[in-house]
Order: structure tokens, then C-alpha cells, then sequence
């Protein structure tokens, strides 16, 4: 390795994995672009960064989102950016939509939308598995939380491109902020939009509940609401669109994985597991030094921007035996969902999504070929996935 790497170049976000396996051998905390922000590619150091948000705060998700191009954006001022005990106010108040018995009620409505996405799948011919298959489920039960027009489902892609693309653009790119500028602008305008029309008639959606709710009798600010809803936009939509598209390759890339999936489903929720481990959809977590810190030997000061390579970490052979291995018998991890106080509020709807669209797919094709083209890939810090997938499936 010579020199800084660029995460965001083409190829390293198609392929990282062996320069953060160099990483973790040689310069486990050391400074990458864009930005100079200092990667963590280690286990037990991503640990003490996550569980010490006294010194490692997720200011820096704050600050990461809001860059001085943009002008502002809600999402920098939400329960994502804050720490305990502020942080904590706000999730008491959202966990209540993401209990397993809430998480459990949508299953029958998320299990038909998945099935009519699958039997809409063309078979032997080309199709991009991103737009076809990966991206409207997520949306689907993204529109439904916060209870959204269905005209908007391919809508709500373009804005979470656009905003997630955030960390990925440097200051002198001026001709790829102007699209970010706007998507904010859109977004926060119809969000308030459906803020107000729950409050004029309330329903048995997110946005209602979240009205409705109180916390020491105080209730959410509408600055507060917005900021949730951008944040959910943000970490609900991409996220999980990546995953789905990573199961996808995992698919094609392993046909002797999908053949014993195939014969054997209980075997399914293993599968997502190890896809959210090799892939790490959600790959770079930020945060902020708010003092002097030594970490991995390194010596960070005050004010360093820090990010959590979860790609790396979910790979560190320290945890995982054989970690580059994509393994269908591993047991599962939480650590794709990060860990301390922002654990993924959705892990449990995002591990049932992806269980029920692999089923579907199973049952719909017998193999998945790659189709002409490469694979794409999403140009952002903090996920990671495939933004198209040419493929051709091929008949059960
Ligand atoms: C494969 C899918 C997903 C992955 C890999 C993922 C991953 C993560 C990770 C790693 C964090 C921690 C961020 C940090 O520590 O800075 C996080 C937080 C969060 N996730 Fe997810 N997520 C997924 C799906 C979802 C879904 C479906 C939702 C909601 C609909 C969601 C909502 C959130 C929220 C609101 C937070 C912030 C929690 C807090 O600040 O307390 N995520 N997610």
C-alpha cells in the first residue's frame, strides 16, 4: 500500500476487502480519503470506539452529513448524530414502532408485496435486479411506516442516492452538489407536507404515533420528526436496498449456496446473516474525537473524524474464523447493526425483508447468471451495495 488510500475510488468500493485486510494487519487506525478521516478496521478497536460515545461521538455523523456545500440538512441535527443522554430521549420515544410485535404485525402484508415483486422477475432474459427486485421492498414498507403516497416508492431511491452520496463528495465537486441541494430541499418540503396532514387527521401510521407520543409529557418538535423521518429515509431505505442486492450476488456468485437453499429453506436466515457480514451494507460509521485519545497504538486528537469500517470489522479473523469466507453454517452476528447505543432501530424488519424476498426469489428462479455489463456500485462512506445488478434468472 502506498500512500492514502481512496475509499471511494470505483474499485475499492466493488472490492475493499483486501486492502482492509491490510489495513488490519499493518495500520489498523491510520487516515484515509476522502477527507483524511481516520478508518478503524479492528475488532476489539471499533469496540472501544462504539461503546465511549463520551469520546468518540456521533457529532461526527453530524458534521459527515452536514458539509459547509450543502446548506443544511435534518438529518445532521437527528437522534444519529446525538449522544446519550440526549440521544436517548428521542429513541425511547421511536423504539415503540420497531418492537418485535410491530415488527412481527406487517409480516402478511410485506410477504404478498414480496411475492407479486417475485412473479413479476422475467425469466430468461436480461433484467437489472437493483430497480426489478432490491429496491421495491424496502420501499414498500418504508412507504407504509411512515405511510407515503405508493407514487412515490421510486421517488424515495433517487432521494436516498442523493443523500447518502453526501459523504462521497469533496468541496470542489460543485457540479454533483446541486443535485443533493435539491433532493434536501424536496424531501424536507414533502415531509412536511405528510407531517401535516397527520396532524389534520391522524392514522395508524409512524408519523401519527410519533405525533401522538410523549416523554416526560413533552412531544417531538417538528424539527425533531423531520430529522427522524430524513434519518429513516436514510438509514431504512439504502441500507436495506443494499442488502437485497447483495443477497442477489451472493446468489449468483455461489450457485452451490442457492442449490442447498433451494433444498433446503430453513437455511435461509443463515444466508442473510452471512450476506450482512460479508457485504456490510451499512459499512462506515462516523464519529468525532472529543478529546485526546489513544486508539490501536495511534494517538488522535481532539477533533478527529473517525470512521468505523464495519466491512473490515465483520471480517477481523480475532471473531471470525476464516473471515473472507462467505460460510452458509456461521452463526449470525449482530455486529452488521453496529453496536452500542445506535444499534439499528430496524435490524429486525430488515433481517425479515431480506428473509422473505431470498424465499421468494427461490421459489421463482432455479439459478442466477450475470447478465451483460458490470455490476455498479452505490458511492457513498456510510453503505455499501450494488446500485444495478444485469442479470438473467433462470427458470425453478
Ligand atoms: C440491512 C439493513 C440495515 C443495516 C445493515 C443497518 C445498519 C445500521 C447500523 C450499523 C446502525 C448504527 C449507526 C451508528 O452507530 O452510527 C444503524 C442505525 C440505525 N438504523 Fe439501521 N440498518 C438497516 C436497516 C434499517 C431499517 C430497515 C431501519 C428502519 C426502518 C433502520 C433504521 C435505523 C435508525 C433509525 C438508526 C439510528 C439509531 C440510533 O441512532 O439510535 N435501519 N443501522
Amino acid at each position: 500500500m502506498t500512500g492514502r488510500p481512496n475509499l471511494m475510488t470505483p474499485e475499492l468500493k466493488a472490492n475493499p476487502f483486501p486492502l482492509y485486510a491490510e489495513l488490519r494487519r499493518n495500520a489498523p487506525v491510520s487516515q484515509v480519503d476522502p477527507g483524511g478521516m481516520w478508518a478503524v478496521t479492528r475488532y476489539d478497536d471499533a469496540m472501544a470506539v462504539l461503546k465511549n460515545p463520551r469520546t468518540f461521538s456521533s457529532a461526527g455523523f453530524g458534521l459527515a452529513t452536514n458539509p459547509p456545500w450543502l446548506g443544511g440538512n435534518p438529518v445532521s441535527q437527528s437522534m444519529g448524530a446525538l449522544d446519550p443522554p440526549q440521544h436517548g430521549r428521542l429513541r425511547t420515544l421511536v423504539n415503540r414502532a420497531f418492537t418485535p410485535t410491530a415488527v412481527a404485525r406487517m409480516e402478511p402484508r410485506v410477504r404478498d408485496f414480496v411475492a407479486r415483486v417475485a412473479t413479476a422477475l422475467p425469466l430468461g432474459r436480461p433484467v437489472d435486479m437493483v430497480p426489478a427486485f432490491a429496491l421495491p421492498v424496502p420501499a414498500y414498507v418504508l412507504g407504509e411506516l411512515l405511510g407515503l403516497d405508493p407514487s412515490l416508492h421510486s421517488q424515495l431511491k433517487r432521494w436516498a442516492d442523493q443523500l447518502t452520496s453526501v459523504t462521497a463528495i469533496r468541496a470542489e465537486e460543485t457540479e454533483r452538489q446541486e443535485p443533493v441541494r435539491q433532493a434536501v430541499a424536496e424531501v424536507r418540503r414533502y415531509f412536511s407536507e405528510v407531517v401535516e396532514l397527520r396532524r389534520q387527521r391522524p392514522g395508524e401510521d409512524l408519523v401519527s404515533d410519533l405525533l401522538r407520543a410523549r416523554v416526560d409529557g413533552e412531544a417531538l418538535t417538528q424539527d425533531e420528526l423531520l430529522a427522524f423521518m430524513f434519518l429513516l429515509l436514510l438509514g431504512g431505505l439504502e441500507t436495506t436496498v443494499h442488502l437485497m442486492g447483495l443477497c442477489v450476488l451472493a446468489l449468483m456468485e455461489h450457485p452451490e449456496v442457492m442449490e442447498r437453499l433451494r433444498a433446503d429453506r430453513s437455511l435461509v436466515p443463515n444466508f442473510v446473516e452471512e450476506v450482512l457480514r460479508t457485504g456490510a451494507p451499512g459499512h462506515g460509521l462516523l464519529r468525532l474525537t472529543t478529546e485526546e485519545v489513544e486508539l490501536g497504538g495511534v494517538r488522535l486528537p481532539k477533533g478527529a473524524r473517525v470512521v468505523v469500517l464495519l466491512g473490515s470489522v465483520c471480517r477481523d479473523e480475532s471473531q471470525f474464523k476464516d473471515g473472507e469466507r462467505f460460510d452458509l453454517d456461521r452463526p449470525g452476528s449482530q455486529l452488521p447493526f453496529g453496536h452500542g447505543p445506535h444499534y439499528c432501530i430496524g435490524a429486525a424488519l430488515a433481517r425479515l425483508e431480506a428473509k422473505l424476498a431470498t424465499e421468494a426469489l427461490l421459489e421463482r428462479c432455479g439459478g442466477i447468471s450475470p447478465g451483460e455489463g458490470p455490476v455498479v456500485w452505490h458511492r457513498s462512506m456510510v453503505v455499501r451495495g450494488p446500485s444495478s445488478i444485469p442479470a438473467v434468472l433462470h427458470p425453478a
